[in-house]
Formats: C-alpha cells, sequence, structure tokens
C-alpha cells in the first residue's frame, strides 16, 4: 500500500474548510418536507432567477466548442454595462475563481493578508490554500473597518488587504475615505462589490487613480446567474493581463459566456427585480423591527443580518429548518446570537417572518 498523504503538501494536510450552503434536495429531505415547499434563504440568491433571454441563450449555445480564452465578448459586454474600459476587465467562473486567482499572483507562502472579520469566508479560506497568513482585524461595534488597527496589523509580509462594499453578512458599505486610506498604504486592496447593484455605491472609478485597486462583482445576485458562475473584476489592465496569464483559459464556460451577454442587454428587466428586492428587503426590515427578541442590522444587500438575544439564535435557527425555513447560521464568536436571511418573495418574506413569529 501506497501512503499517499505523504504526497499532500504540508500546509493542505489539515486546512480549516470553506462552509458552503448544501443543495435544495438535501435540505428538504433533512427537513422531511417536498422540495417545492421550502424556502430557501441562505445563499443570497435571487428569487426571480435569471433572465428568461439568458435561458433562451443557453438553449441555443453550441456546447461543443471552447470558449473564447480572451473572453473577448464578455469583456466587451460588461465594459458597456460597467463604463470601464475592455482592457480593464477579466472575467471568472464566479467572484471566487478570480478571489482564489488574486491570492494565486500575489501571495508567497507565508505572506500576509488582512481580512476584516466578521466577512465572506471565501478571502481567507483561499489565502489559507495558498499558503498565506490570515490577519483578522476586528471591524468596530458598527462592524465598520478600524482603518487604524489595520494599519498597525501591517508589517513586510502584508501584501493583500480584503474589503467588502456591503459586507456580506453584516451589510454595511464601506466609505470611500476609508478605502483611499488602505489604497494609500500602496498595498492590494481588493474592494468585493458582489451586491453593487442593490446599492449602487461604488470605488471602481478610483481604479484609474490607483494601479493596486481591484474591483470585484458577479452575476450570481442581481441577474440571478449563481448557478452558472460567472462574476468579473476591474482593474488596472497590467493586473489584468497577469491573471490571464495564470488562470485556467477556458474555466468562464460557454453557457455562462452566453448568459452574461443575454442579462447584459436585459439588464433593464434585470434591475427591476433588483428594484423589488430593495423594495422587500425595506419591508422585511419594519417586519423584524416590529417583532420583540430580534434586531435587524441595516443593509445594502439583498440580505439581512438579524440579531437575537444572547445563546437564542442557534435553537431559532434549528426551528426554522424543522419548518422548512432555512437561513444562514454563523458559529464565530461575534455572530454567535445572528444569522442572515436573504431577501426573496414577498411570499417567502412572510413565510419567514410568520415562522420567526411562532418560534421567538
Ligand atoms: C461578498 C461576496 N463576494 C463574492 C461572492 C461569490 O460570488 P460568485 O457567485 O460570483 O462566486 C459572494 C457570494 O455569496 C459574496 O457574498
Amino acid at each position: 500500500m501506497v501512503d499517499i498523504d505523504k504526497f499532500i503538501r504540508p500546509h493542505l494536510a489539515k486546512v480549516q474548510t470553506y462552509d458552503p450552503v448544501d443543495p435544495p434536495e438535501l435540505l428538504a429531505k433533512q427537513a422531511g418536507i417536498p422540495e417545492d415547499q421550502i424556502v430557501k434563504l441562505n445563499g443570497n440568491e435571487n428569487p426571480y432567477g435569471g433572465s428568461p433571454k439568458a435561458i433562451a441563450a443557453v438553449a441555443n449555445t453550441p456546447l461543443h466548442i471552447y470558449p473564447d480564452p480572451l473572453q473577448r465578448k464578455i469583456r466587451q459586454a460588461l465594459s458597456d454595462y460597467t463604463g470601464a474600459s475592455f482592457d480593464s476587465i477579466i472575467v471568472g467562473a464566479g467572484a471566487d475563481e478570480l478571489i482564489d486567482l488574486l491570492f494565486r499572483l500575489f501571495m508567497n507562502p507565508g505572506d500576509k493578508m488582512l481580512d476584516f472579520e466578521p466577512t465572506f469566508g471565501m478571502y481567507s479560506f483561499c489565502a489559507r490554500i495558498a499558503g498565506g497568513v490570515v490577519e483578522f482585524v476586528p471591524r468596530d461595534e458598527l462592524f465598520d473597518l478600524d482603518v487604524e488597527a489595520a494599519k498597525r496589523a501591517i508589517d513586510d509580509r502584508t501584501k493583500i488587504i480584503f474589503v467588502t462594499s456591503p459586507n456580506n453578512p453584516t451589510g454595511n458599505l464601506a466609505s470611500e475615505a476609508n478605502v483611499r486610506e488602505l489604497l494609500d498604504t500602496g498595498l492590494i486592496v481588493v474592494v468585493d462589490e458582489a451586491y453593487f447593484e442593490f446599492c449602487n455605491q461604488t470605488v471602481s472609478h478610483l481604479v484609474d487613480e490607483y494601479e493596486n485597486l481591484v474591483i470585484l462583482r458577479t452575476m450570481s445576485k442581481w441577474a440571478g446567474l449563481a448557478g452558472l458562475r460567472v462574476g468579473y473584476g476591474i482593474m488596472n489592465p497590467k493586473l489584468v493581463k497577469h491573471i490571464i496569464d495564470i488562470k485556467p483559459p477556458y474555466s468562464v464556460n460557454v453557457a455562462a459566456e452566453a448568459a452574461l451577454v443575454a442579462s447584459i442587454e436585459d439588464a433593464p428587466a434585470l434591475l427591476k427585480n433588483v428594484r423589488k428586492i430593495v423594495d422587500e428587503r425595506d419591508r422585511l426590515k419594519d417586519l423584524l423591527n416590529e417583532m420583540p427578541g430580534v434586531t435587524p442590522w441595516p443593509s445594502y444587500g439583498n440580505y439581512i443580518l438579524c440579531q437575537f438575544a444572547p445563546g437564542k439564535a442557534q435553537e431559532i435557527f434549528k426551528q426554522l429548518a424543522s419548518r422548512g425555513i432555512f437561513v444562514r447560521d454563523y458559529s464565530s464568536q461575534r455572530l454567535k446570537d445572528c444569522f442572515r436571511v436573504a431577501i426573496g418573495t414577498p411570499a417567502e418574506t412572510d413565510a419567514f417572518i410568520s415562522a420567526l413569529r411562532e418560534v421567538v
């Protein structure tokens, strides 16, 4: 017998892995409820789905030809949509792939990244896989960035700082002044704007001014393409070139390409759905505010972080799951009394609220 364990790279032998969400059929089975009756609010997915034009475009796409490694059509479509230049755009199999590629590009083993916790878990996960060291910088009591603490944490191994705006799961924005201060450190600053369309706040106009700024966006949320895996970055063209050089050439598949182009063409209709989600977010927040025992945090994304009395969140989470209502829970000390609920349709909000009333 060969001992295959000895071949595993030591830093990957035992790694703290990412905690992803389970598929609907499994959630339904666990709850003992038919799949079409569960309310899935744990992935910040778009309750209205993708554009019918994107679905038609996928159906009409030949599947036997490789995608364009230089992504000409989709980068042009995104240039038209964002106003950023063609050569400042790169597309990945989800923003997730670009997060991974950024660590591959910048991090030597032992290099550090700064992570403003609590935040999206993918950054620290990818940093660890790359052999990097994650330096957590706690957010302040309102979940705002503690820029002074970040600056104090920087040493000669620090390479990259991740900022999420709006932050997942806390929902708040990073101010342009704070982002500028981080950029002025001269380190690579990645601003993840996955939820841009739900708030229309961006620092992408700073890309021309700062070569060290990377903006990440995705088609998963506003365009409802989470299952197809397509996200993009806006950054200095020099960085785009480096990413193209190291990227698996065909990672963005032809179905995702076709859906992206059709979604951009259908953006006015998709942005109407975004408007409905934003209105529903406000309605859900008002309903939560009326309910004793729960505090909703203000949110600029398509989700709300709900905070409960100490020690209560886990039990409420379990009770909701047993009724077929799935939200996202957290084990970290800072968020142990919270869960995050995605904004669904009005009917899903009503189901969530009535179950929550029962269990709180
Ligand atoms: C802040 C943030 N960035 C990136 C992503 C992942 O985006 P994608 O689906 O494009 O990989 C998510 C998904 O939840 C997210 O919350």
